[in-house]
This record gives C-alpha cells, sequence and structure tokens, in this order.
C-alpha cells in the first residue's frame, strides 16, 4: 500500500480493502482480524459522514458505535476539517515548553462551559493518559495515596487508569499494578463509606458506566459522592470520557445531578473526531498542588496548536447546533421505540436504559448481544456489546442524527430481534 493509494479517486476500492485486511493480519495483529470478522466488524472504512459509515466494499452502515462516543459531532465534520486545513496551513503544532495562545484559547473556553469552579486544565493525548493525570494530582492535593474506584468501571490501559478500571482480565499479565486501589460496587454508596479510611485521597468513577452495560447510577448516587468526598476531603474525579460534550443531552453528564467534582476527565469527542486529545480540568482545591508544582507533570503533545484550534472548533459546533437538545430528542425518540421492542418481544429484552444517546439495550445473557450485533450489521447499521458486559448492546449514534436515521435504527433492531429471538 503506498500513500498516494489514499488520494485516487480510481482506486480500485476491493483490492485496497483486501490489501488493508492483509497488512493488518501480518504487520498489526492476525487474531485482531479473527475477532473483528467473529463479530461481524470486520469492517474496512473508507467515507465517513454525518450518521454513515462506508466501507471499502461499499457497504453502507449507520454507525452506532462511533469509538464509543469519538464522534459526537458525526463522521467527518466538514466545518472543523475547514479549521484544521487553515492552522496547519498557519501553525505547527507549537512548543510545548514555551505557551501557545490556541491552548490558552481553548482553557479559557473549557473554564466557562464547565461546571462552576473547574477552572485549570491540563491537556493530554488520550483518555488514559488523562485518567492518569487525574489521579496523580488527587493523590498530590490530597497528600494521600489511596484511591477508590468502581467495580466494571472502565478507565483505560494505561498505568493508572488500569490500576483504576475494575476488570481483572485486563490486568492479570501486568501484576502488579499500582498498588493503593480498592475497588467497590458502583451506585452502592454503602460501599464507598466502608471502603472510606484515613488514607485515602480520591474516587474515581464514570458519570455513567459505559463498557460496564451502560449503567445510570440512581438520583442519590453521585450527589452522594459528593457529600462523602466533602465530609471526608476526599477528591472526586469524574470519568467523562464517554459522557462528555453532548452525549447524554447536557454539556456534561454530571449536570444531570447537579454534580461538580473536584477533577472532570474528558477525551473522545473532545478530539471533535479528527486528532487526538484529552484533558483534565481541576478546581482551585488541586491547582494548589499543580501551582506549588507547575512541572512535576507533564508531556510533549498535550493540547498542541492544531488539536486545541480542532476542539474549540468541535465545542462550538456542538454550541451553534445545540446539539445537547438534539441528543435529548433523539435520545428520547430511541428510548421510546425500543421500549416498543421490549413490549413486541418480551423476555428478549430485558431492559432499556440510558440518557440522551447513551443507551443499552440488555439481554438475557452474554451470548446474544454479539448475535444481535452480527444481524443488525446485515441491516445497515454497527453496533456492538459493551466489552464488560457483552450481554448489553449499546446504541450511541453521533448527536446530529436526525429522526429518519432514528427510524432506520430502530427497524434493523426489529428485524434483528425477529431473527435472533427465534435462534435463542
Ligand atoms: C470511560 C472511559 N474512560 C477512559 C477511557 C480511555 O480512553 P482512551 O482509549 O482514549 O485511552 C475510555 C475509553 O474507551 C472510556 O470509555
Amino acid at each position: 500500500m503506498k500513500l498516494s493509494d489514499f488520494f485516487d479517486d480510481d482506486i480500485d476500492r476491493k483490492a485496497l480493502r483486501e490489501e488493508a485486511i492483509e497488512c493488518y493480519r501480518k504487520y498489526i495483529n492476525p487474531t485482531y482480524v479473527d475477532m473483528l470478522s467473529m463479530a461481524s466488524l470486520d469492517i474496512v472504512e473508507w467515507e465517513r459522514e454525518g450518521a454513515y459509515i462506508r466501507d471499502l466494499s461499499g457497504e453502507e452502515f449507520i454507525d452506532c458505535v462511533e469509538g464509543a462516543g469519538c464522534f459526537n459531532i458525526g463522521r467527518h465534520n466538514k466545518e472543523v476539517a475547514e479549521v484544521i486545513k487553515k492552522a496547519v496551513d498557519r501553525f505547527d503544532m507549537g512548543g510545548w515548553i514555551g505557551m501557545i495562545p490556541q491552548r490558552a484559547a481553548l482553557a479559557e473556553k473549557l473554564a466557562k462551559i464547565c461546571p462552576k469552579g473547574l477552572q485549570y486544565s491540563f491537556f493530554t493525548s488520550g483518555g488514559g493518559e488523562a485518567i492518569d493525570t487525574a489521579i496523580k494530582f488527587a493523590k498530590g492535593a490530597a497528600g494521600k495515596q489511596q484511591i477508590i474506584s468502581t467495580i466494571n468501571g472502565y478507565h483505560g490501559h494505561t498505568g493508572y487508569a488500569l490500576s483504576a478500571t475494575g476488570r481483572d482480565i485486563y490486568k492479570g499479565p501486568f501484576l502488579p499494578l499500582m498498588p493503593g486501589f480498592t475497588h467497590v460496587p458502583y451506585n452502592d454508596l454503602n460501599a464507598l463509606k466502608a471502603a472510606i479510611n484515613d488514607e485515602t485521597a480520591g474516587v474515581i468513577m464514570e458519570t455513567i458506566q459505559g463498557e460496564g452495560g451502560i449503567i445510570v447510577p440512581d438520583d442519590d448516587y453521585l450527589p452522594g459522592v459528593r457529600k462523602l468526598c466533602d465530609k471526608h476531603n476526599i477528591i472526586m474525579i469524574l470519568d467523562e470520557v464517554q459522557t462528555g460534550l453532548g452525549r447524554t443531552g447536557r454539556m456534561f453528564g454530571c449536570e444531570h445531578w447537579n454534580v461538580t467534582p473536584d477533577i472532570m476527565v474528558l477525551s473522545k469527542s473532545f478530539t471533535a473526531g479528527y486528532l487526538p486529545i484529552s484533558v483534565t480540568v481541576f478546581n482551585e482545591k488541586v491547582a494548589e498542588f499543580t501551582n506549588a508544582n507547575p512541572t512535576i507533570h507533564g508531556n510533549s503533545h498535550g493540547g498542541t496548536s492544531i488539536t486545541c484550534l480542532a476542539s474549540l472548533a468541535g465545542i462550538e459546533y456542538i454550541e451553534k447546533n445545540d446539539l445537547c437538545r438534539n441528543a435529548e430528542t433523539m435520545g428520547k425518540n430511541l428510548m421510546e421505540g425500543l421500549n416498543k421492542l421490549k413490549e413486541k418481544y418480551p423476555g428478549f429484552v430485558k431492559d432499556v436504559r440510558g440518557k440522551g444517546l447513551m443507551i443499552g439495550i440488555e439481554f438475557p445473557n452474554d451470548d446474544i448481544g454479539p448475535l444481535m450485533s452480527a444481524e443488525i450489521r446485515k441491516n445497515g447499521v454497527i453496533t456492538i456489546f459493551t466489552f464488560m458486559n457483552p450481554k448489553v448492546v449499546r446504541i450511541m449514534p453521533t448527536l446530529v442524527i436526525t429522526e429518519k436515521e432514528v427510524a432506520k435504527i430502530l427497524d434493523a433492531y426489529d428485524k434483528s430481534m425477529e431473527v435472533i429471538s427465534e435462534q435463542v
């Protein structure tokens, strides 16, 4: 394969597809290719637009996976693309030691849109790296070492993030991980209370558990966590990597419960769907530590001139197009339709839950999620089961989705449920 293949309108797409798969097998990971194929997710993306992706074979799908929420403003957003083109014409990434105005502008924007008090930003490149940053800052600010996180919580595969992740299967060959982590059941205030001790520096959790199966907490949970953290002088970290930037029908998931953490982490859609960037935002209490230790943590690529301008453009796109409201409205439409399917296929659909356009459908057992994902693909929609809870299939389409596209998704689910409910 060569660079010019990607800009050649007359390229033989089917041949390029075969070649790409072959290179994946040879140079990336053959077992991964087999796994994708078994899950009917062996798609080789080519064109991407709005809610849709098209495989190199020409097959077109509504993308309800979206990299688990990386494309809130739609696939290949043209407005952001124009900003990136202009930015690349003028700037390179910028130095990491000196100051760059684009980073300042994005930090200012974040302080304006984040829940009040989250004034400071530290930029990184991926979600895991930003979680690592959050945990380091919490330990530094508290002057203590113990972190409480949640069973089935997912925070990424880097050092502290993997230690916080509540699933042993990802950890086995790498033990021992970072010391000082305790995992408690999510949505259980008593368990959290019992785990707190004099050494507790912070608690970290997702605002809604994503990979754990789209678990929306009870209404008293996050406010209760906030109260416990205040009472025991503990840093509260919310991982909004999936729930942030409009996904749940609010700019940030925690707004549903009027809870402001001490530290909040954003990534995924913060990249505006193009370039890697993540951020750890935090309040004055945490800033006392970072202000006293301005070079204790750092990186080369966090918040470059280009990524910051792309992120600013992405946030402006969400605001200008009122995408939080669209996520709320389209999410309601989807939930209504899915609940009707729950009635139509009693016993087969156990639960439909979520907020905005972060929706999970729970089936009776772990085998059904993958079967449903495969069947839905035949009906022109890509969805995937949640990795830590395969009986739940997630629906996370772009926030620019229309009523017509929601109807197509529901139709694909109906047809697929008719087939799979007969087989199991
Ligand atoms: C809730 C949550 N936190 C953290 C991460 C890690 O982000 P990344 O894959 O960018 O390292 C993810 C990734 O899926 C996530 O869903």
